[in-house]
């Protein structure tokens, strides 16, 4: 299939890209660079050994989108452009809205006009809020803990709209959980603006000596060591997952969360990067950050029995793979 790719050249979008031309799809790739380089399509290319067709595009532009559809075949779209710091979002809620909100509006009024059926969206387990874990699919949701949580809930709702008004539509709607981690090469992977958010990318600028030690954020929460827990996935094994979810995607709209059922301390993943990559992590036990829940995992069992995927690799080699790409791509 030619899949559009909206933020191909972030995070998330690059790891999929590279699962993509692995599962022969061709890749054309829609990003504004807003939070990404352009280099990084070169190394896609450079592990994949294909090409990508590339566009400077924004996405909240229908004008720019629509010059892609004319000029491309498009069989589906997979549409991870947004903004997704939770923290900015409560300091700049209109720009989360106008970003988030108005590209998932385009992206269905364009899809709608070029009869492009299949769309796969990239949600967050954040809509959970503060349910119990493990959490499942049919929950009721709870996102108003900030506007990056509202903008995913409204991004959901404004594609179950456009599939009820038109049911010959397939629409995917992926709630990921924490993905960590990166490509086996080395050469692409997580390389956040700043001081990282993330605790992930903070333990490997620490382990660099890049950041001096880690805060971790409250050791009073009611879990195994009073440290949050979250779900750790591998970002290969989340890209992985929109290679399934596209192979076996349903007619309506169906919604999967995309993560691995195991919850995961703070302290229980320094352990596990120390013991991964022989470094050392200093850390120190601060308050607890505002706006944080004490526990988030998955009940995955819905994506692995209807895309027939499951997450397969470990949280030494998230922690080793994400080693290895601060190590080989990041100067002091
Ligand atoms: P990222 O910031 O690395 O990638 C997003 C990409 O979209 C970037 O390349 C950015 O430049 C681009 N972009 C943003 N706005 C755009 C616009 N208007 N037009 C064109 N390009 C635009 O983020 P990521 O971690 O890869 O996340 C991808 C998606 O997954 C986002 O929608 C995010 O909300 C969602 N998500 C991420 C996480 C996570 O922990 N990383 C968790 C749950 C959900
Ligand atoms: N943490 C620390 N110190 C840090 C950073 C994080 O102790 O420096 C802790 C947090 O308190 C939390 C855990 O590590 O207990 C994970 O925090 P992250 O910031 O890595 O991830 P969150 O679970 O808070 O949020 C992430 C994304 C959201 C997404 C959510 C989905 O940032 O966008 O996962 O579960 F919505």
């Amino acid at each position: 299939m030619n899949i559009l790719i909206t933020g191909g050249a972030g995070y998330i979008g690059s790891h999929t890209c590279i699962a993509l031309l692995g599962a022969g799809h061709k890749v054309i790739v829609a990003d504004n660079f807003y939070n990404s380089a352009i280099e990084t399509i070169d190394k896609i290319q450079e592990v994949t050994n294909k090409k990508i067709i590339i566009y400077k595009n924004d996405i909240t532009n229908y004008f720019e989108l629509e010059s892609i559809f004319n000029e491309n075949p498009i069989d589906g779209v997979i549409h991870f452009a947004g903004y997704k710091a939770v923290d900015e979002s409560i300091k700049r809620p209109l720009d989360y809205y106008y970003n988030n909100v108005l590209s998932t509006i385009n992206i269905a009024k364009i899809c709608t006009k070029y009869n492009v059926k299949k769309i796969v969206f990239s949600s967050s387990a954040t809509v959970y809020g503060n349910n119990m874990p493990p959490f499942v699919e049919k929950m009721k949701l709870q996102p108003s803990i900030n506007p990056y949580g509202e903008t995913k809930v409204m991004s959901e709702r404004i594609l179950m709209d456009m599939v009820n008004a038109n049911f010959t539509f397939k629409v995917s709607i992926l709630r990921y959980f924490n993905p960590v981690g990166a490509h086996e090469s080395g050469l692409i992977g997580e390389n956040p603006n700043g001081k990282p958010n993330n605790l992930m990318p903070y333990i490997t600028q620490v382990a660099k000596g890049k950041l001096e030690k880690l805060r971790v954020f409250g050791n009073d929460y009611p879990t195994i060591d009073g440290t949050g827990v979250r779900d750790y996935i591998h970002v290969m094994d989340l890209a992985e997952g929109h290679v399934a979810a596209l192979n076996n995607i349903k007619q309506g709209t169906n919604i999967y969360n995309l993560g691995t059922g195991k919850g995961t301390s703070v302290l229980e993943l320094v352990n596990a990067f120390e013991e991964a990559n022989n470094v050392k992590i200093p850390y120190e036990i601060t308050s607890r950050r505002p706006g944080d829940i004490a526990q988030a995992y998955a009940d995955p069992s819905k994506a692995n029995k209807e895309l027939k995927w499951e997450a397969k690799r470990d949280l030494l080699s998230m922690c080793r793979d994400a080693w290895r790409f601060e190590k080989n791509n990041k100067t002091l």
